[in-house]
């Protein structure tokens, strides 16, 4: 997505000077503002955020502010367009930084999909029925193919029910963008993997054979998260070695072997709610994003948390929304300018409610 550059006389404030004016744009807005925070938001930006969550508590909260003219998303592009669909056409969303997408989510695109879903059924007999089930970190048009397809949207909060619903509507299920999530959630609901193939959208047939695709329970998309893969057994049986007593908790984007070897797994809000519900003096190193692993160790001095991967390694998307990204707008609102509003066009959003409320519903 195109971020008009910032400009100038926003481009080298002092972080106190970002702190008083963000304060003071945020106090002049009231209740027409709600801020949201991602939980890999840096800790500057996390300090203004209204409410924190994972992708599922934030896409509840989105749904849920009626009251708030403005909505700024501090997350990435594809959380702000979740939330513009199930907000009313009257309440306006901002993604502060346009440039903030999901390398993951961009691993995926309609045109893919449409293909894929044509040659897998010009394999299969008429008594099959695919649904498709679209993790959230997706473009709001593959949300709206899903709609169409009688699927649904989940998030990793979400992911086991929405796949065990999904495999009572049809007889496979085809999953994109995340293969790991999709193979985990599998696994954690006691398939095999041998029921399962990845879809490779570079090759004919997702580089399967027609037998092979006939077969399987789960068509899996060949995405996955760069940060998530950086997790290893290596790096948990380091920690084990280093800390005895460890408690090794890990996000379902990384590979199931270190799901596997990992003592839980689950969404960002379950990261925060494990390790705050813990014991004074318990052990934990955690497989996900820096700036969360890093806050929760600040904030709970009494536990010892560190991250699996010893190179601190942030999502570089996340980060783009910077404290001046957050002036910029919301100093334009305070003046009556709408910079930088995250607008689903209507035709895709039809479809894409569909499934965003299937999962709010079905799989809440
Ligand atoms: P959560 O829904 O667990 O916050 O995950 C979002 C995400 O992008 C993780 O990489
Ligand atoms: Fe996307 Fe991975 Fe960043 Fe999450 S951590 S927003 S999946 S690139």
């Amino acid at each position: 997505m195109y971020q008009p550059p910032l400009p100038p006389e926003y481009s080298n404030l002092s972080d106190d000077e970002l702190r008083s004016r963000i304060s003071a744009a945020k106090k002049a807005l009231g209740s027409k503002l709600v801020i949201l925070g991602h939980h890999y938001q840096r800790d500057e930006i996390i300090e203004y955020a209204d409410f924190r969550g994972d992708s599922y508590k934030l896409a509840k909260l989105a749904a849920a502010a009626p009251e708030a003219e403005y909505i700024v998303f501090c997350g990435v592009h594809f959380m702000a367009e979740s939330a513009d669909i199930l907000t009313p056409e009257s309440q306006i969303v901002i993604l502060p930084n346009l440039a903030a997408g999901c390398s993951m989510a961009d691993m995926a695109n309609l045109f893919q999909v449409r293909a894929a879903w044509k040659q897998i059924h010009s394999v299969l007999g008429p008594s099959e029925r695919v649904i498709p089930v679209t993790y959230i970190n997706s473009a709001a048009n593959l949300k709206a193919f899903v709609g169409e397809h009688d699927g649904t949207v989940c998030t990793s909060t979400n992911a086991p029910t929405a796949v065990k619903w999904a495999l009572e509507q049809g007889t496979k299920m085809f999953f994109f963008p995340d293969q790991h999530l999709g193979r985990n959630t599998g696994v954690k609901l006691g398939y095999s993997t041998d029921e399962m193939v990845v879809w490779d959208p570079f090759k004919p047939m997702g580089g399967n054979t027609p037998e092979a695709v006939q077969r399987a329970k789960f068509i899996l998309w060949k995405g996955h998260c760069s940060v998530h893969k950086r997790f290893t057994v290596e790096q948990i049986e380091k920690a084990r070695r280093e800390m005895p007593g460890v408690h090794v908790l890990v996000h379902p984007e990384c590979e199931l072997e270190v799901v596997e070897a990992a003592d839980s797994n689950g969404s960002t809000e379950f990261i925060l709610d494990s390790i705050t519900n813990a014991p004074a003096g318990s052990k934990w190193a955690v497989g996900t994003e820096i700036n969360l692993v890093s806050r929760l160790a600040k904030e709970m001095p009494d536990k010892q948390i560190v991250c699996l991967d010893p190179e601190i390694c942030p999502c570089s998307t996340m980060y783009r929304i910077h404290p001046s990204f957050l002036l910029w707008t919301l100093e334009n609102l305070v003046a009556g300018n709408v910079v930088n509003q995250v607008k689903v066009p209507a035709e895709v959003r039809e479809n894409a409610l569909i499934s965003l409320q299937r999962m709010l519903t079905v799989c809440a």
